[in-house]
C-alpha cells in the first residue's frame, strides 16, 4: 500500500509516523492484514455487501438467534428512544441510570437465576473490570490458556496471584490450586466456550475442583447465552451445574439482539462493589435507552418463548451431519453452532472463503496466529435465521467448491 515517505529526520513527526507505517507494513508482508467487507442491509441470514449485485448467506455473524434485526427487538428499541431519549450523556452513578436500566439488570439476573447484575457497555469491559475490583495481592486467579483476550487483559489489570491452566487441563489446574490453596480468595475462570473452535469448558469438573479448594467460578458466556442449553440459559444449563458458578460474564452483541452492551451477574455482594469500583462502569457513559429497550425485549422474548433456540440446535444439527455426510470434519462441541469446517492449510482456508464468496455464501477462513499452525479451518456459525434451504445451500457450496480446489477432507485430522 506505499505506507512509508523514506528518508525524514529521526525524531520527527514525520518518523514517528514511519515507526507506525512500518507496523502496518509489517502485517501486510505477514498476511494477516483484516480487510472489512461492508455490508449495506440489516444483519441477517441473507445480506447485501457493497459492490455485489447478490445478495449473500452470512456464514459467519454470532447472531445466533436470528434476533438482529427482529422487528419487535426492533420496535422495543425504537419505544425505549421515544420515552427515554437518545442517551444519557452521563455515567451511571451520576445522573445515568434509568428504570430501564434497573429493569433490564432485575430481567438479566432472573434470566441467569442470580442475585443481581450489572450492565457495561461491553463484555469486554466486564472483564476489564471485575478482576481488578475483585482481587488483591492475597488472592489468585486461574484461567484457561485460551481464554478470551478481554480476560487475558483484564487478568493483567489486577494485582492478584497469576496462574494460567493448559486448555482444559483439569489436572494441571488442580496442580494449580493446590500450589496456591492459601490464597485469601481463589477465583477460577473460563470462557464457558471458546469461540475458535466452538469446544466447552469442563464445568462439571471445574465446579467439583471449586467446592474442594473453596474457590469462586467465573465463566465469559458470550458464545452461550440465550441459546445454549435446553432454555438457552447457557454452558452452567447445558452442563447440568446451575447454581454451581458464581459469576457470569455475557454480552449483548451477539445471540442477544447483537448490538451492543455486556453484563457481570452474580452474588449481590460482587455486583454492588463493582458498582462502586469498577473502572469501566464508573468511567464510561451509560448504555443508551434504545440498546436497553431492545435487549429488554429480548430477554422478555426468551423467557417466553424457547422456538428460536431449539431452531438454532435443530438447524446446526442439520448442518454439522450434512457437513459430515459430505466427507468434512467439523471440529467442535457437536451442540453447539460454531462449526469449524477443518481444511488444515492456511493458503487454501483464505482460497476457500474466497471461492464460497463466489458461490454466494460469506464465511471467513481462520488461520494461524489465530489458531494453531496446521489447523486453518473456516468458521461457520449457524443462526436460527437461517432457512433449512439455506443450511442445505451452504452444505451443496462446501461441497462444490471442495471439488473445484480438488481438496479432499478425508485427509484432514482433527488432532
Ligand atoms: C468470549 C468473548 N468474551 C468477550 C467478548 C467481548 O464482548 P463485547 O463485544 O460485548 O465486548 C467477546 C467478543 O468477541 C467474546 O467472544
Amino acid at each position: 500500500m506505499g505506507w512509508r515517505a523514506y528518508g525524514v529526520e529521526q525524531g520527527s513527526r514525520r518518523s514517528a509516523l514511519d515507526v507506525v507505517a512500518k507496523q502496518l507494513e509489517e502485517i501486510e508482508a505477514a498476511g494477516t492484514w483484516k480487510t472489512e467487507r461492508v455490508i449495506t442491509s440489516t444483519q441477517a441470514a441473507s445480506i447485501n455487501v457493497a459492490n455485489r449485485s447478490e445478495p449473500v448467506l452470512n456464514f459467519c455473524a454470532n447472531n445466533y438467534l436470528g434476533l438482529a434485526n427482529n422487528p419487535e427487538v426492533i420496535a422495543a428499541g425504537k419505544a425505549a428512544m421515544d420515552t427515554h431519549g437518545n442517551g444519557l450523556a452521563s455515567v451511571r452513578f451520576i445522573c445515568g441510570t434509568q428504570d430501564i436500566h434497573k429493569n433490564l439488570e432485575g430481567l438479566v439476573a432472573e434470566f441467569h437465576e442470580m442475585e443481581d447484575t450489572i450492565l457495561y457497555a461491553s463484555c469486554f469491559d466486564a472483564n476489564a473490570a471485575i478482576f481488578e475490583t475483585l482481587l488483591s495481592p492475597e488472592d489468585a486467579v486461574f484461567s484457561d490458556e485460551l481464554n478470551h483476550a478481554s480476560i487475558i487483559d483484564g487478568i493483567r489489570l489486577c494485582k492478584a496471584q497469576k496462574a494460567r491452566f493448559r486448555h482444559r487441563d483439569m489436572g494441571h489446574l488442580r496442580e494449580q490450586l493446590q500450589e496456591k490453596k492459601d490464597a485469601r480468595i481463589k477465583l477460577i475462570v473460563t470462557d464457558g466456550v471458546f469461540s475458535m473452535d466452538g469446544n466447552i469448558a469442563p464445568l462439571c469438573e471445574i465446579c467439583d475442583l471449586a467446592d474442594e479448594f473453596d474457590a469462586l467460578v467465573m465463566i465469559d458466556e458470550c458464545h452461550a447465552t440465550g441459546f445454549l442449553g435446553q432454555r438457552g440459559r447457557g454452558t452452567d444449563e447445558l452442563l447440568g451445574v446451575k447454581g454451581r458458578v458464581d459469576i457470569i460474564n455475557s454480552t449483548m452483541g451477539k445471540a442477544l439482539g447483537g448490538a451492543m452492551g455486556g453484563y457481570t451477574t452474580g452474588p449481590k455482594e460482587v455486583v454492588a462493589l463493582l458498582r462502586q469500583k469498577a473502572r469501566p462502569y464508573l468511567f464510561s457513559n451509560t448504555l443508551p435507552p434504545a440498546v436497553v429497550g431492545a435487549t429488554t425485549k429480548v430477554f422478555e422474548l426468551l423467557m417466553s418463548n424457547s422456538d428460536l433456540v431449539e431452531k438454532v440446535q435443530a438447524n446446526t444439527q442439520r448442518f454439522r451431519k450434512g457437513m459430515e455426510a459430505a466427507g468434512f470434519v467439523v471440529g467442535g462441541d457437536p451442540e453447539h453452532p460454531i462449526c469449524p469446517i477443518m481444511l488444515g492449510d492456511a493458503r487454501l482456508a483464505s482460497q476457500f472463503a474466497d471461492e464460497m464468496l463466489k458461490e454466494n455464501i460469506y464465511v471467513i477462513g481462520f488461520s494461524f496466529p489465530v489458531v494453531p499452525k496446521g489447523k486453518a479451518r473456516i468458521r461457520t456459525q449457524i443462526s436460527a435465521a437461517h432457512s433449512e434451504a439455506d443450511i442445505d445451500r451452504a452444505i451443496q457450496a462446501f461441497r462444490a467448491v471442495a471439488d473445484r480446489l480438488n481438496f479432499d477432507p478425508a485427509n484432514v485430522k482433527l488432532d
